[in-house]
């Protein structure tokens, strides 16, 4: 059990680089595992689930490193199509493996992903739509076997909700599909549109990535590809939350302004300020905020789930009451006990909970139960006022690329135990 320490009460200042997206590297990887040849990922974070991923690819066959600032991955060998259950287990992303290895090798095992701290994370819509393209799916024991002895077959899917992570599948056992495949209602977030422009620079033909309906025209094969990942966009949502709650003025480098469309606005609201100059985002925010009276959660273009235990920690202070509708996952409010214990004022009822801003928090020993959680629990710990102690930390090691260390250079006072 590691932990940071956080000193707070210091005004955030000076400037960041964005690390690249876990959301983005994660299936791109994934995606490796169709392709012939070198795969060269640039920005790729160092994340405990990327090494997850990594031991994947290696358990499968697939060479796979980490070289400065690139990782490498060459899946010529792969040889096997199952995933045991200790690798599984190590991260739930790892079911977009899935779609990947019954394209390439037509079979894939693997163990039910099983729920994690949001709650149950089904994956209904995922085999409704592989069996659609022809696997033959059981699912029993806890274990999850596909067949598509005939190799998979281009359909027309309809997703009854914008899943990610069915939507990525469904890419991913497309690309080497016979025939076409078009999915409605598909996923539009920008991890979504980043997997397709690494799927098609490896020679796949995808298109309407970003829009609600996609379309994939089967291939041969896919030749390794060289790939610049994306920024990540919760992170920059979760410094800027840290510049928010401390009255800050920084500079964030490498960011995609339209990917923050949903998140700017609602610290615009707050009255924090934003510019742009190539490439690079200024953001300031005053002594005192005003409360947003309401934030949903949507799919994208939508205010993103992820982003919402953030502004949370920072409407914990603002001057009003703030309700937050979450709408994507049934149990996202788990940090609303660590932000009470440094004193927020919050009331929670099923998928919504009412923030009534206070003037301080205090700090306290508090426990981290999931990636974004323990970020909030960070930003409002910058906050309040003498000594906080977070624990869980490897819960935020999934997701940040030492974010004490970033925190630090912009003049927190934040030590990892
Ligand atoms: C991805 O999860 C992200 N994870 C999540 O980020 C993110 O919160 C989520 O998308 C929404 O944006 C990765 O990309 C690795 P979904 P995913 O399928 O794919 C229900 C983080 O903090 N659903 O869009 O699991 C599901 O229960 C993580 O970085 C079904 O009912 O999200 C949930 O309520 C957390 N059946 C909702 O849809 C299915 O078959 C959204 O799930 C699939 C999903």
């Amino acid at each position: 059990m590691s932990s940071f320490i956080v000193n707070g009460g210091k005004r955030l200042s000076g400037e960041a680089e964005v690390q690249g997206a876990k959301n983005s590297a994660l299936p791109i990887l994934a995606a490796t595992v169709l392709t012939k040849g070198e795969n060269v990922l640039f920005n790729c974070p160092r994340l405990s689930d990327v090494d997850a991923s990594l031991r994947i690819l290696r358990f499968l066959g697939c060479e796979a490193k980490e070289q400065g600032e690139a990782v490498i991955v060459k899946s010529d060998n792969l040889s096997d199509s199952e995933i045991p259950e200790r690798l599984m287990r190590e991260m739930r992303g790892s079911i977009v493996f899935l779609g990947a290895l019954l394209a390439r090798t037509g079979r894939a095992r693997l163990s039910f992903p099983g729920g994690c701290e949001l709650g149950p994370r089904p994956i209904d819509l995922h085999l409704k739509a592989l069996r659609k393209m022809g696997a033959k799916i059981s699912e029993r024991h806890g274990v999850i076997e596909c067949k598509a002895d005939k190799g998979l077959r281009g359909a027309k899917i309809n997703l009854s909700f914008p899943s990610v992570g069915a939507t990525e599948n469904i890419i991913l056992a497309a690309a080497l599909a016979e025939g076409t495949t078009t999915i409605i209602n598909a996923a539009r977030e920008p991890e979504i549109c980043d997997l397709c422009d690494f799927l098609n620079e490896s020679g796949a033909k995808i298109y309407g990535s970003g829009e609600g309906v996609i379309v994939i025209d089967g291939v041969q094969e896919l030749s390794g590809a060289s790939h610049d990942i994306i920024p990540d966009r919760i992170e920059a949502a979760t410094l800027m939350a840290a510049a928010a709650i401390t009255a800050g003025e920084i500079t964030l480098r490498g960011v995609i302004r339209n990917h923050l469309s949903s998140i700017i606005p609602l610290f615009e609201e707050m009255g924090c300020e934003t510019g742009f100059k190539n490439g690079d985002m200024s953001f300031s925010a005053p002594q005192k905020l005003r409360a947003v009276p309401l934030i949903r959660t949507m799919p994208y273009p939508g205010f993103p789930t992820d982003a919402q235990a953030l502004l949370m920690a920072v409407a914990a202070v603002c001057g009003g009451t703030t309700v937050f509708a979450e709408n994507i996952f049934e149990n996202r409010f788990k940090h609303v006990d660590g932000l009470m214990r440094l004193g927020a004022d919050i009331h929670v009822q099923g998928r919504v909970a009412v923030v009534n801003g206070v003037n301080e928090l205090y700090g306290a020993r508090v426990e981290a139960t999931d990636l974004r959680g323990a970020a909030s629990l960070i930003v409002a710990a910058l906050r309040a006022e003498d000594k906080t102690e977070v624990n869980g930390i490897e819960y935020l090691e999934r997701g940040y690329d030492g974010l004490e260390l970033v925190l630090s250079s912009l003049g927190a006072d934040v030590r990892k135990l």
